[in-house]
């Protein structure tokens, strides 16, 4: 272990509340990670961000006729309160739309041009004519080309994890229509100039969970495509040179785990990028987005000569259901973390919500009955019982006022003794869920 950690969860889209969800695979974990850190004198800060940039912001804030930055501004501040109201300890909480995240990403991107990793080509993507709109990502549905499950997005296959080339049978998202196909001229970053490099790298790094290594490598092995790194739309990093095209979201948003690092601690007065590559790097995510972090964001590090380290740990959880079905928003089949907290303490749910983790990508479900058991049982009638009694007992027979001891006897010892080894095997316990990785 370092002395130095930069410890990240996933960027929030700034286009909903967080629900418990998010927290439990991702927020909750590295908070508890950072703060156990933290107490080992480990220099560490824990980073994070809204993901503001994308076609499906952009879309929603024209139907709230609100401008993007209004709508992200909105979204930004009620997310970050929501986590605070949960006790969630961000060193700095910031943007993907930040003047140095966009600064920072058309550096990156004409670096990659100068490393000879992009190149442009005419495309055919599909065209809706009843929205008049390109329609990228999450806009066309249809069938998945390599595990040929139904109702996928264009984008991402939720069945298989891969990012299909071209997604079949399409529909328009917006309206349902079959789309034309248009010509249209998009960037492309080289990502299979880094099949090699991607597999070594998972090779040799043995903090990286070894359930997600071995299917990354057969994904790899099996063959990459180069990736489409430009959409046509108006909201997101203007692509140098060719001002009226923007970066898919997914091209700048792990920057911003770069940018905003950097420009929390040069702010601090400490030199970010020195920081940043002496430290241990965690990036904490959920399953669904292994493909980006595994491949596209170690592969652009690489692809800039590694001027900013590579993750040494990508902690990678399942996802959580309720009462075991799976959450789903727009089927209303989630709890938001704002109402939760209007009826329960921070402290229960992140009671109940460690005491299920697994440390692996397994699910973990939220059980109303298990809940009220844990709590009950554990959180209140163990722990909370034992603090209560202790201090009762102080306050009845000593005034509050805890006595200072006389020389320990062999009962004293034997409870300090207790005491410590119980903090001691907390401590390795602690360090093997982060450094062996299941
Ligand atoms: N906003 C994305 C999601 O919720 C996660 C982005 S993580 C990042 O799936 F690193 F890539 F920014
Ligand atoms: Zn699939």
């Amino acid at each position: 272990m370092r002395k130095r950690a930069i410890i990240t969860s996933a960027l929030p889209y700034a286009n909903g509340e967080i629900h418990l969800g998010h927290v439990a695979s991702t927020y909750l974990p590295a908070d508890v990670t950072t703060r156990f850190l933290k107490m080992n004198d480990v220099e560490a800060y824990y980073i994070c961000a809204s993901d503001d940039f994308g076609t499906p912001i952009m879309i929603q804030s024209e139907k709230e006729k609100k401008t993007p930055q209004e709508y992200v501004a909105h979204w930004n501040k009620r997310d970050y309160d929501d986590f605070t109201a949960f006790d969630i300890g961000f060193d700095f909480f910031y943007r993907t739309s930040s003047q140095e995240n966009i600064e920072f990403v058309r550096y990156v991107f004409n670096n990659l041009v100068k490393n000879d990793h992009i190149y442009k080509s005419e495309i055919i993507q599909f065209y809706c004519k009843n929205d008049n709109k390109f329609l990228p990502d999450r806009y066309v549905t249809g069938t998945c080309p390599y595990c040929k499950a139904d109702d996928q997005y264009s984008d991402l296959c939720e069945k298989c994890g891969r990012v299909p080339e071209e997604i079949e049978n399409p529909k328009c998202a917006i309206c349902g229509a079959v789309p034309v196909k248009e010509k249209t001229i998009h960037y492309f970053f080289k990502l299979k100039n880094f099949g090699d490099a991607l597999y070594k790298w998972l090779d040799e790094n043995q903090n990286l969970q070894k359930d997600v290594k071995k299917y990354v490598q057969n994904w790899i092995t099996s063959g990459l495509v180069d990736w489409d790194i430009t959409r046509d739309i108006s909201w997101g990093v203007p692509v140098p040179g060719d001002e009226s095209k923007v970066f898919y979201g997914w091209f700048d948003n792990h920057l911003a785990y770069i940018s905003t690092a950097v420009k929390f601690l040069n702010d601090k007065g400490i030199d970010g990028k020195e920081f940043w590559n002496s430290a241990d790097i965690y990036h904490f995510i959920g399953k669904d987005i292994v493909y980006h972090h595994y491949l596209f964001l170690p592969a652009m590090r690489l692809g800039i000569d590694q001027e900013y380290k590579l993750p040494d740990f990508i902690p990678t959880r399942g996802h959580l259901t309720l009462q075991s079905k799976k959450i789903s928003k727009s089927r209303n089949w989630y709890i938001g973390l704002k109402e939760f907290l209007e009826f329960y303490p921070a402290d229960y749910l992140r009671f109940y919500l460690v005491s299920i983790n697994p440390y692996s990508q397994d699910d973990l479900n939220f059980d109303w009955d298990d809940f009220a058991v844990r709590i009950n049982s554990e959180l209140i009638g163990n722990l909370g019982n034992l603090v209560n009694r202790a201090l009762g007992f102080t306050k009845k027979t000593f005034d509050g006022i805890i006595p200072s001891p006389d020389d320990y006897d062999d009962k004293d010892r034997d409870a300090e003794a207790k005491i410590m080894s119980l903090a001691s095997e907390l401590s390795v316990l602690m360090s093997q869920t982060i450094l062996i990785a299941h």
